[in-house]
């Protein structure tokens, strides 16, 4: 058995922090993680939301996970997840930076409101926790995976921020990667294409707008459809699993094909 130990993908007594677990992306992966037989701790904003991926993580894995309720973008809330899951385990295996926010911009209609605003969750919040965390994984020789985007690798005029913070989520990747393969953690990202979520309601498209948004995007993506959820939760969890003991410092597209599309 190449890695000398048999693998089995399972994440039994992992104790696993997931960000954005409230919606989209991040309530699959704490489902997927409940049912490989971690123990989830979950953060969101919105407490109610959270509570209802709780209670659903609850029914599959039949323990109550630790959830936060926490704005990833303010520096005392990032510290505050960090000790309330160290008080609460002593312990940390595997770290998935998922939340994260949309919006479309460009030179033309440029604010620094709104890169603050995206820089804020998807880079400086991952940056902040990931280091936090870093003494715990680096005890566990545990897993981080990144939520990053098809947009961090392939340039959309109309994404620029959103674009520029995806693509410095995979340098953070790759570099944090390298610093921590010799205490042997990995370091992953999963770069999605378009996926079913709220992300694009979220981002000020009306329900019409998203509607004809994912419509339009269905042949943008080689498969000829868009993702759903579970289908990035999946990667996710492998990952994070032993499975992918002899994986890091990637960034794997989950696009349909997407990336490899030049229209
Ligand atoms: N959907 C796609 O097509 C797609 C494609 C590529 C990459 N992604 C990436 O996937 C990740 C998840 O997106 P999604 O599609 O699942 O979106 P979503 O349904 O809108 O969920 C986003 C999650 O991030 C949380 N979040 C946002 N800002 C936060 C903040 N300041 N502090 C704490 N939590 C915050 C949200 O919490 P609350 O809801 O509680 O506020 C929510 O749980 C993001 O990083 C996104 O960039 C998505």
């Amino acid at each position: 058995m190449a890695g000398g130990r048999e693998r089995s993908g399972r994440l039994d007594g992992e104790i696993a922090l997931i960000t954005g677990a409230s919606s989209g992306i991040g309530r699959g992966t704490a489902l997927k993680f409940a049912s490989l037989g971690a123990t989830v701790v979950l953060t969101g904003r919105n407490a109610s939301e959270l509570q209802a991926t709780g209670r659903r993580c609850e029914k599959i894995s039949g323990e109550k996970p630790l959830l936060i309720t926490a704005d990833l973008s303010k520096e005392e809330d990032v510290k505050r997840v960090v000790d309330e899951l160290t008080n609460a385990f002593h312990k940390l295996d595997i770290l998935v930076n998922n939340a994260g926010i949309y919006k479309a911009d460009s030179l033309q209609t440029f604010s620094l409101q709104r890169f603050d605003e995206i820089f804020s969750i998807n880079v400086r919040a991952v940056s902040q926790l990931t280091a936090l965390c870093t003494p715990a994984l680096i005890a566990s020789k545990g897993s981080i995976v990144n939520v990053s985007s098809l947009n961090g690798t392939n340039a959309f005029a109309d994404d620029l921020t959103y674009c520029m913070s995806k693509a410095a989520l995979d340098m953070f990747t790759r570099c944090t990667a390298l610093e921590l393969a010799p205490k042997q953690v990995r370091v992953n990202s999963v770069n999605p294409g378009v996926i079913k979520t709220d992300i694009f309601q979220r981002s000020g498209m009306d329900r019409d707008q998203c509607k004809q948004f994912l419509e339009g995007s269905k042949k943008k993506h080689a498969l000829g459809r868009v993702g759903d959820v579970e289908e990035v939760a999946d990667v996710i969890a492998f990952l994070a699993s032993d499975s992918a003991s002899f994986i890091t410092g990637s960034c794997i597209p989950i696009d349909g094909g997407r990336h490899t599309m030049s229209v």
